[in-house]
């Protein structure tokens, strides 16, 4: 069925009114640095050197581990690199693997008769993720209930730190999707269903990446991504076929809409919508990322009305670039050009005629290097277009301090030092417990007791840190088990926070309770990402009820503890537990969610998405006009 609406209803252009005038006060500060323009002088007197070739080469960006000789850095030019979910350096995945490689590409293109710097681009979204021992922040979703910019901006500071002791300089976060539908597999990649929160949440993130200046050996250039309503697409049934199931989780296909067989599917599809609601709901965010001087937006795989946004003049050009006056460049998603056209060639004419600046064409870079220069000297691409966006690849360069020759534009490593350190953690910390939602608190059995007799913990999930980090954590679809070393588990969190006198017993299966003060259950979803989390069932499995049950039937109070991208539909261990906390992908740093358990901190989380009732209300959101959601956007209990 489609949502596609002439018309705003008159609910929601009142809450959107009413949101935005709260939000005006707690904007964060807007980036004061001047335009990126201002370094068009030097940009000109660079691009005059340049040849056909050299200017092309700067709008490639190719993934390492799709390089077909490590010298095509130099023969094409290459003005980017990328890791994607899975590209780790050849010789492992520890902040030395990491260094040496992105120096050596780098030493390459310094080496190239213009010496034009990579800009080396990764995906860290809640975090430096994948690199072994990095501090991992909680996803967006567990951000957005915190409602805190300052906490935002911080975290988005440390993340450079991380990523610049790699050498690493681009961030392709932040993530300021407005999710409007939660089978959606990237739910947690947003902040909030609610389009001023994420644009606060949005900048602060930004500013945070990016630092007081671009040129500030500490910061790096963010993406703000995937524009525009990615998470505001139309769910479609897909017929599942030779029995292949939803993977990625434990929720099977065949509850998409209770029809056997099939499976929901919303990732990288089509945004049904008028462009009064368009700009109501899934713009601001991107304005407020300009605001706060983002250099780079990476376009969505998804579409708009039926035109793949990558390929839409309207949306990049005339909306972006002049109406909002966005001066960075534009990243396509990875291989999303592809999808533009099934012939490659005009696939990218549309793209960069569109407006795409930089093709993160991670394999077919030789291809796309070769088709663009033909479609070229065919003018089928005006050579204006190549030199804006080459000016525009530049001038985040310039305003980076890459072309400063005083600079060192290898890697930090003095920052070794700090990489996944305390102070860091303490941080991440911080936000895992301003994060969490205390949904029930039946008798005020939270919170615990660090004096108790007997305290059991149950559930895989509550000694796992693959759990608790999520997708996008050293592996593309995340990974369950010790993902990587230095974090705190839920486990290991509540053994180092209670007394001497109180033992703490742990059976992963839910048994083993009789007798015991609490029992404290963590379950969940298992890790995913992207399409692979698209589902219609979001209950629990099976096997995860089973270990609720289990500590049911000791008879002792239980408290839950959930990991979850997004709300779950769970109404019966909500009602039958004592205490509930939605504690989303809260990543490496389980103590912040011993703090909230025993006490050492009020809870202060508050849902930034609605939690429906049932499967049949998706998708519900805040300022819907029929709204009886189980727990209300903003809602969380305190004590
Ligand atoms: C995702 C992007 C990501 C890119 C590079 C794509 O699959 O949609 O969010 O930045 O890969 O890894």
């Amino acid at each position: 069925m489609s949502r596609c609406r002439q018309f705003l209803p008159p609910l929601l252009v009142l809450w959107i009114v009413c949101a935005c005038l709260c939000s005006c006060q707690v904007l964060p500060q807007r980036n004061t640095s001047a335009p990126l323009s201002r370094f068009d002088d030097q940009v000109q007197l660079l691009l005059e050197k340049m040849t056909l070739d050299e200017k092309i080469g700067q709008m490639i960006q190719a993934d390492q581990e799709h390089l077909q000789d490590i010298n095509d850095i130099q023969t094409y030019h290459l003005g980017s690199l990328l890791s994607g979910g899975d590209s780790d350096p050849e010789a492992g995945n520890t902040l030395q693997d990491w260094t040496d490689m992105v120096d050596q590409y780098q030493q390459l293109a310094l080496e190239t008769r213009l010496g034009i710097p990579l800009l080396y681009g990764v995906d860290a979204v809640h975090g430096h993720s994948n690199v072994l021992g990095a501090v991992l922040f909680p996803h967006n979703i567990g951000l957005g209930c915190t409602e805190n910019p300052e906490l935002v901006k911080e975290i988005g500071r440390i993340t450079a730190l991380e990523m610049q002791a790699t050498g690493i300089r681009w961030a392709f976060a932040p993530c300021v999707t407005v999710p409007r539908d939660d089978r959606w597999g990237r739910t947690y990649e947003g902040f909030s269903e609610e389009p001023q929160l994420v644009a606060r949440l949005g900048a602060a993130a930004t500013l945070g990446l990016q630092g007081d200046d671009l040129s500030d050996p500490y910061s790096v250039a963010a993406c703000a991504k995937h524009y525009i309503a990615d998470g505001g697409t139309t769910a479609v049934l897909e017929e599942v076929r030779g029995g292949r199931r939803n993977t990625g989780n434990n929720f099977g296909g065949e509850g998409a809409a209770g029809r056997k067989g099939y499976r929901v599917r919303l990732d990288q599809g089509n945004s049904e919508m008028s462009e009064e609601e368009l700009r109501a709901i899934h713009l601001p965010p991107y304005i407020s990322a300009i605001d706060a001087g983002v250099a780079t937006i990476m376009p969505s795989y998804s579409s708009w009305n039926g035109v793949k946004c990558s390929a839409s003049k309207r949306l990049l050009t005339e909306i972006l670039k002049e109406e909002l006056g966005f001066e960075g460049f534009l990243i396509s998603d990875y291989r999303a050009i592809n999808q533009v056209h099934p012939d490659y060639k005009t696939a990218i004419g549309i793209c960069i005629n569109a407006g795409m600046d930089m093709g993160m064409v991670p394999r077919q870079y030789r291809e796309f290097y070769g088709y663009l220069k033909e479609l070229v000297e065919e003018g089928v691409v005006p050579m204006s277009r190549i030199d804006d966006a080459v000016t525009r690849i530049l001038r985040v360069k310039y305003a980076m301090g890459l072309f400063d020759l005083e600079r060192c534009h290898l890697a930090d490593r003095s920052l070794w030092e700090s990489f996944g350190c305390d102070e860091h953690r303490q941080v991440a910390r911080q936000a895992v417990r301003e994060s969490l939602v205390l949904l029930k608190n039946k008798k005020q059995v939270l919170p615990l007791g660090k004096k108790a007799t007997r305290i059991h913990v149950v559930g895989e999930s509550a000694d796992n840190l693959g759990d608790q980090c999520g997708g996008w954590t050293i592996r593309w679809q995340g990974q369950r088990g010790e993902v990587t070393p230095g974090g705190t588990t839920v486990l290991t969190a509540i053994r180092q926070t209670v007394g001497e006198d109180t033992e703490v017993t742990y059976q992963s299966d839910g048994a083993g309770g009789e007798g015991a003060d609490v029992i404290v259950v963590v379950v969940g979803e298992p890790p995913y990402a992207e399409g692979n989390g698209d589902s219609a069932d979001l209950s629990l499995s099976s096997e995860q009820e089973k270990i609720f049950e289990r500590a049911r039937q000791a008879d002792v109070p239980v408290v839950v503890v959930l990991f979850s991208g997004r709300p779950l539909i769970i109404n019966s261990l909500i009602e039958q537990a004592d205490a509930v906390i939605a504690a989303w992908l809260p990543g490496t740093e389980g103590q912040g969610i011993t703090d909230v358990l025993f006490g050492d901190y009020r809870p202060t989380g508050k849902l930034s998405f609605t939690w429906p009732r049932s499967a049949g209300q998706h998708p519900i959101n805040v300022g819907n006009e029929e709204y009886d959601p189980l727990f209300e956007y903003g809602y969380g209990l305190s004590y």
